[in-house]
């Protein structure tokens, strides 16, 4: 697994605050950055087209959180120290809340954000 210093997050480039969200790769896949801490994922939105390979790359900042996005495949725990990645692709348009699911303090039922899947072909050239 990858390591990365949790308390240290904000000095690194890939996960300093400006740095964070959907990036398109050269392939056209995206990767999205994000921190998950006490007590919410950051940035609070996201948006990514349907039917396109998305890698989450995923840190915290504090304390174990885990994610979930119901109706979709998207979830990991997020342990700090690590960068947790996955890859999914979202079929179907619509918004969707990330989660938390690992329990992590008293604001653990209100760490969520939320993250759009638009239609791609409705999109057209953007
Ligand atoms: Cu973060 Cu529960």
């Amino acid at each position: 697994m990858e390591t990365i210093d949790s308390t240290r997050l904000h000095l690194t480039e890939e996960f300093a605050e400006d740095n964070l969200g959907v990036k398109q790769n050269e392939d056209g896949s995206l990767t999205v950055t994000m921190v998950a801490a006490r007590y919410g994922f950051f940035p609070p939105e996201i948006e990514v087209p349907t039917d396109t390979p998305v890698k989450f790359r995923m840190a915290s900042a504090d304390v174990l959180h885990g994610v979930h996005a119901p109706y979709t495949n998207a979830a990991t725990m997020i342990v700090p120290g690590y960068v947790s990645e996955f890859t999914t692709s979202f079929p179907t348009a619509g918004k969707y809340s990330f989660l938390c699911n690992e329990y992590c303090g008293l604001g653990h039922d209100s760490m969520w954000s939320r993250l759009t899947v638009v239609d791609k072909s409705a999109g057209g050239a953007k």
